[in-house]
């Protein structure tokens, strides 16, 4: 049986990246069905919504999907209706693990002996977005449940499983014993069923330091949503930026797959955004969708190119994204 993917390429580079490793799955030889869907900010400009039911009904009847980047427009104002494409589709299909894998890249700017992987919880935490503005004061809810932290947990603790079997659950319930402390013990509860991974705690700003000092230490970590969110943007820094980061997004029934980065606008429509973090998040989703070996071919076939060159130009090279995705191609075919 073939296996269903959705491509959505949605805003800025995303159009340049998602054709790119459409490209680059259709090398692998598997039988993938790929169909195209639209979503993000110009999706929402044209029709009043960010992710239209056409596309959310594909996902869903989807294996997996491969998403490009999505524009959110910034500021402290809303824009009436308009709710941003990937965590709408997060919050809607339940996707509530957020993984992120950290690994040493053949680059000037990558630390060695780095692989680590990052499990943040995707639906809960301060981004269950219940803000109130009273005047000069401004209030957001944090929530955190039992059941959730426990999902997440077992998902670390299963990744761990298959990795180098320690987990670093990260919190501030010093500090929050009630969101952030509910969160920890349930993870603690949940790594007894677990005894063969080694489980410890640490608080996020030493995590953050850690992570600074000694990242060779780490193996699967686990944590709530905001925290999640910006300890991975540092991680993905000590290996070479976002353009090599890749993540997803997985629920029970399916996954969403897509680069770190978002649709860079001061670059977009150039053709020459850097490919390689989604061609790793197209590995990504081969080795869920249960093709191990063609995932780490890919991977194997970015390093070679990343280490021998062309390389793209957020990392000093010269080659645009169409001369970067060939030189990775051929890679592929060699290996
Ligand atoms: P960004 O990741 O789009 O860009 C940051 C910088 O990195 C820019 O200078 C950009 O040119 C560069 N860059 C990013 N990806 C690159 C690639 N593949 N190749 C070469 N250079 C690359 O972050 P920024 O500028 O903060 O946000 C731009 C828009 O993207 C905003 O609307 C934001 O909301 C959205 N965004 C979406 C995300 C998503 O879809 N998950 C994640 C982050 C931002
Ligand atoms: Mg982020």
């Amino acid at each position: 049986r073939a296996y269903t993917i959705t491509l959505i390429p949605g805003d800025g580079i995303g159009q340049e990246v998602v054709p790119a490793a459409e490209r680059l799955l259709r090398e692998t030889g598997l039988p993938l069905e790929m169909h195209y869907a639209e979503a993000g900010w110009d999706t929402f400009q044209k029709v009043g919504k960010s992710v239209p039911d056409e596309t959310l009904e594909r996902v869903k009847a989807s294996d997996a999907t491969l998403a490009g980047a999505f524009t959110s427009p910034s500021g402290s104002q809303k824009v009436p209706g308009f709710q941003g494409a990937i965590r709408y589709l997060r919050r809607t299909l339940d996707l509530f693990a957020n993984l992120r894998p950290t690994k040493s890249r053949p680059i000037p700017g990558s630390m060695k002996n780095v692989d680590m992987l990052m499990v943040r919880e995707n639906t809960q935490g301060l981004y269950v977005e219940q803000e109130r503005r009273y005047g000069d004061v401004a209030i957001a809810d944090c929530v955190i449940t039992k059941g959730a932290s426990e999902r997440i947990a077992k998902v670390a603790l299963k990744e761990a499983q298959r990795r180098r079997r320690k987990l670093a659950v990260i919190h501030k319930a010093n500090v929050l014993p009630l969101t952030t402390g509910l969160f920890l013990e349930t993870a603690l509860e949940a790594a007894k069923a677990f005894p063969e991974v080694e489980t410890y705690d640490i608080i996020v700003d030493a995590a953050a330091m850690k992570l600074v000092r000694d990242p060779q230490s780490f193996d699967v970590l686990v944590t709530t949503n905001l925290f999640g969110d910006i300890l991975s943007d540092l991680m993905a820094g000590l290996v070479g930026g976002l353009g090599l980061a890749p993540s997803a997004n997985i629920g029970e029934r399916t996954a969403i797959f897509e680069p770190v980065h978002g649709s860079a606008p001061d670059i977009a429509g150039k053709g020459v955004a850097n490919p390689a973090a989604t061609f790793l998040t197209a590995a990504m989703m081969l080795d869920y969708l249960g093709e191990a070996a063609t995932a780490k071919r890919i991977d194997r076939a970015v390093d070679t190119v990343l280490e021998e060159g062309p390389r793209t130009a957020d990392l000093g090279g010269k080659a645009d994204t169409e001369e970067f995705t060939d030189a990775v191609i051929e890679a592929f075919r060699s290996l």
